[in-house]
């Protein structure tokens, strides 16, 4: 980053963002602004178990829309989840889907919207539906604050049969509303909370430091930093403080925009790898190299660096090293998150290092990396968060 030529940029506008405490309240009136009076809710099992799918049925009862519901996305969610959404979702008919959750949820909701548009569609024909008709309508809810799945239009999923993950999507169904309403992020529990949010950090970061960068990704990427990186140890520390929960969310939100238009870089690539062998959550494996990669990746992210430095509002340090200045915030705010586990207690095994570094190299995520990993560089790195 730093100085950029100017040329030809094509920023796909962002979705509408709907934000504040109680803003769920509005949910009725922003289903009627896409035309449509019923809606589908996609969930999964915990929220409804948590009572927050109880109060999302309360604001579509009050305002007397028919609705229905599919509550079995799982955690890594599958063809099968999709395909099984999408049964459903045919069955009710055309509606607003209402996309209620995580990033898992989110991501099943995309592909059950596109499905529905399809007819004779499954999920594990994810390959060829991107060139497919139009999908119904969506509006994200999260209720974890990182992955910024709401600012895209396409999910990653389990195909259980081929053994890959897939990506599903269609431009039609990247979400035309974000809700973003911090109370419903209030019962999150701190382990997760730290993890989620530290997936943020990570997208702002790594944002900065892309090849695919820009004017408009660093301005996203640099207030995501800012707000993340000031109120994550916050909502962490004190789940009930809604200030932080608000400022982590919207944040969070922008990070995603951010990724959305740069594209992120080696601690996703390594982190997705991770997940692929061992089932770690997301964000616990981009924390369980983040700083490694961070100092492999410094020499050609100066700027970068120093560009998180100062979005951290940290002080100028007395030797100038910003880098090193840095890496050193993101260690401490790691470090007070208790999100960081070196890899042998995530499930690794010396035997699986060579696999998981090919994984990373061969992940698309990765050509954004300022710096272009080695697999014995990658080996290196696996090496020393082991
Ligand atoms: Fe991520």
């Amino acid at each position: 980053m730093g100085e950029f030529t100017t040329g030809q940029l094509t920023i796909d506008p962002t979705c509408r963002i709907e934000f504040g405490p109680g803003r769920i309240a509005h949910l009725p009136e922003l289903i009627a602004s896409l035309g449509m009076s019923r809606a589908f809710l996609v969930t999964d099992r915990g929220l409804r178990a948590a009572g927050v799918v109880d109060q999302v049925l309360k604001v579509l009862d009050a305002a007397g829309l028919e609705y229905g519901v599919y509550d079995g996305v799982g955690a890594n969610p599958s063809t099968g989840n999709v395909d099984e959404g999408a049964a459903r979702a045919r069955a009710f008919g055309r509606a607003v889907v209402v996309a209620l959750g995580g990033g898992s949820v989110l991501d099943a909701a995309k592909g059950i919207s596109l499905l529905v548009g399809n007819a004779d569609a499954a999920a594990a024909d994810a390959d060829s539906l991107w060139e497919a008709l139009d999908g119904l309508p969506l509006i994200a809810v999260p209720t974890t604050s990182g992955t910024g799945a709401e600012t895209n239009g396409f999910g990653v999923i389990e195909d259980t049969a081929a053994c890959r993950k897939v990506y599903l999507g269609h431009p039609s169904v990247k979400p035309r509303i974000a809700l973003l309403d911090p109370e419903l992020t209030l019962g999150l529990p701190p382990r997760i909370t730290a993890a989620t949010g530290i997936d943020a950090l990570v997208h702002g970061i790594e944002s900065l430091a892309s090849r695919g960068a820009n004017p408009v990704s660093v301005a996203f990427a640099t207030q995501a930093v800012a707000m993340v990186g000031r109120w994550l140890p916050a909502a962490h520390r004190d789940g009930a403080d809604l200030e932080a929960r608000s400022q982590l969310m919207l944040g969070a939100h922008l990070a995603g925009q951010a990724l959305t238009v740069s594209g992120l870089g080696l601690v996703h690539g390594i982190g997705h790898a991770l997940t692929a062998h061992t089932g770690t959550p997301h964000g616990v494996a981009l924390a369980a190299v983040l700083d490694e990669v961070l100092e492999f990746s410094a020499p050609a992210a100066r700027e970068a660096y120093e560009q998180t430095a100062r979005a951290l509002r940290l002080p100028e340090p007395a030797d100038g090293d910003w880098t090193g200045a840095a890496i050193a915030a993101v260690r401490e705010i790691s470090g007070e998150l208790n999100v960081k586990q070196p890899l042998r207690e995530l499930g690794v095994d010396r035997g699986m290092l060579g696999s998981i570094a090919r994984g990373a190299l061969a992940d698309a995520v990765t050509r954004n990396a300022p710096l272009q990993p080695t697999e014995a560089d990658v080996l290196g790195i696996l090496d020393s968060a082991f």
